[in-house]
Parts: structure tokens; sequence; C-alpha cells
């Protein structure tokens, strides 16, 4: 039978054979499949490895400073953190069109990975963490609706123009196998279990203009939802569960004075593929604290909705 032990054991033989000496380079996002291709390599060739992930201020509260905990605490790898928030906000400055935000986000992304890489001496390989369904859709999907839809989904995916060999270990697997792969390495079930989240960040949950301040909202809106969700023993239990900035206000009441802020939409679904998806029947006593902590914790909100729209019609992101 198929065992992840002797998996993990043999990929990790196997990539050592491979690498020999050299240096290899692993982009990490804050997500499982990364953060386990880089637990692959750090047992397997650990001071050769170097590790870069680009904060582009775009991330879910705590999430860099998990994987900083991580990478250089448990897995002591050489750890390089792009500080990219002001340059990625430029480039949002006044953009409000979705598609847009992908591009620069994506092309961003790009030249700072590229700047970073560059100052890695020696380095042959790059790592990723492509799972098998990303191999059969980067096939299947060029020319389908589904790829015009929303631009290219995994940001994460870097130009044959850096000039890399890839290393791409978790090819043949899928994302239940990498979650039980992840906790065997050590991984702690945090990162292991973290629902999945888009390359273009919260700025595609920033409803038109990004900024900084909406970004800070956003962010505390949202480790609201997840940690009320966690709290309920729920999260495993959904697929994604996040926070919605609108850009909409409308007028509230707090105490004796007249409010008038921004709204926050709540947005959890329930799906096995992610191309279909039902917003997830969450209990109402939970809705009720999610919706009563954020209007009474997080500045600039005053209303709370819970979106209650399927896939298809919907998207799973509002933009
Ligand atoms: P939608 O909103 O199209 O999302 O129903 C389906 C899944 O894809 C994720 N998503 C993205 N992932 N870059 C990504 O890496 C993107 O631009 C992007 N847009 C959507 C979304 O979070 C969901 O899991």
């Amino acid at each position: 039978a198929w065992r992840l032990g002797d998996f993990a054991d043999q990929t990790i033989a196997a990539l050592r054979a491979q690498i020999g000496s050299d240096r290899v380079i692993c982009g990490l996002s804050g997500g499982v499949d990364s953060a386990v291709v880089a637990a692959l390599l750090a047992k397997a060739i650990g001071p050769q490895l170097t590790c870069i992930l680009v904060d582009n201020g775009l991330l879910r509260k705590d999430e860099r400073a998990a994987v900083e905990r991580e990478f250089t605490e448990h897995f002591q790898t050489d750890l390089h953190v792009v500080e990219g928030e002001q340059r990625f906000l430029q480039q949002l400055a006044g953009v409000v069109e979705p598609q847009e935000k992908r591009r620069r986000i994506g092309s961003e992304f790009i030249a700072c990975f590229k700047e970073e890489a560059g100052k890695v001496q020696g380095a042959k390989y790059l790592a990723q963490g492509t799972l098998y369904p990303d191999v059969i859709e980067s096939g299947a999907a060029q020319d389908g609706p589904a790829a015009t839809i929303k631009l290219h989904h995994n940001v994460g995916g870097l130009p044959k123009e850096l000039g890399f060999e890839l290393i791409e270990p978790l090819r043949d697997l899928f994302k239940d196998e990498v979650r039980r792969l992840g906790l065997q390495l050590g991984l702690p079930e945090d990162i292991v279990w973290r629902h999945p989240f888009p390359g273009p960040g919260l700025a595609v949950r920033c409803l038109g203009e990004v900024t900084a301040d909406k970004l800070h909202t956003l962010r505390e809106a949202d480790a609201i939802v997840v940690g009320e969700i966690k709290a309920a023993g729920l999260y495993r239990q959904t697929s994604q569960s996040f926070a919605v900035l609108l850009p909409v206000q409308s007028v509230g009441v707090m105490g004796d004075s007249r409010t008038y802020e921004n709204a926050c939409a709540v947005r959890s679904v329930n799906t096995d593929d992610f191309m279909t998806a039902d917003w997830s029947h969450l209990p109402h006593d939970l809705l009720s604290r999610i919706s009563t902590r954020i209007i009474n914790e997080v500045p600039g909100v005053n209303r709370v909705v819970y979106d209650i729209t399927s896939k298809p019609p919907g998207t799973i992101e509002w933009e």
C-alpha cells in the first residue's frame, strides 16, 4: 500500500540526490503548499536552502509572523522577507478594476522576487508547490471560460526567464495528501489547515481602491471572522471563510451618536473543488458574535452582512 511516510522519506532522499551541493530558492506564500515544499527541502538539504517571502502588504493578520517563526526558529532556513508593502500600495493607487489589480500585483510580485533571488549567490534551482490539480488545470483551462473570468489564479507561478531549474516535489499529490504530509513533517496545524488565499490577497477583498487604512480595517475584521469560526470548531468544516470590505457607507447609531461608516461582508463557503460552492450555513449565534465583535472592535465598520450567494452564479471572491 502507498504510504505517505515512505513518500516523505523517498522524496527527501531523491531531492538530496538531485540537488547535490547546489543551492535552492523556495518562494513561501504563507500557504500550506509552499510551506510543505520548504519543509521537505529543509530536511533534505537544510543549509543550501534560501526561502523568499514577498510581504506585499496584502497578507492576512499574523501570516508573515507565522512563516517567520516556522522557517527561522523551527526549520532554521535562510529566510529573506521582502518588505514590499509600499511598492505594492504604489502600484495599486487609484486602481479599482479587479483584473487590473491582479495584473499589477502579479508583475510587482515577479519584480520583487526576481530582485531578491538575484541577491542569492549561485542558486541553481527554484522550488514550487505545484500540486496535481494545478498540473491538470494549466493544461486544460487555457481556453475555457473559467480562464477568462478571473486572471491566472496562481500568482505564485514564476516565469522561466528567471533562469532556474524547477523543483516541484508535490506534482503528484492532492491537497489532502499535502496536508497530511505537512503534519508528518512537523508543520503546525495553523499552517497545515489554513484556508486557501488568493495570490492578490486582501487587495481583491478590499473592493474599489486599495489603501493602507482600508487594508488595516479589513485585516482586523477578517481575523475576527476566522477566529470566531475556529473558536466554534467549524474552521475545518468550511473551505474558505473571510471578510470583504465594501466601498459602501451606511448610517448607524452608536451610543447617542449617528455613525456613517463602511459595511463589511462575511463570506464563508463549502466546496470540494472551488469550481462550485455553497455558502456555509453557519449557526446564527456564531454570525451574531462575528457581527458584534467586528462592529465593536473594528473602527470604521458599522454594518455587517452575510453573503448567501452560491457559486455559480456568484464567485467565491467578490472581485
Ligand atoms: P472564485 O472567486 O473565482 O475563486 O470563485 C475560486 C478560487 O480561486 C481563488 N482565487 C484566486 N487565487 N489568484 C489566486 O491565486 C487569484 O487571482 C484568485 N482569484 C480567486 C479563490 O480564493 C478561490 O479559492
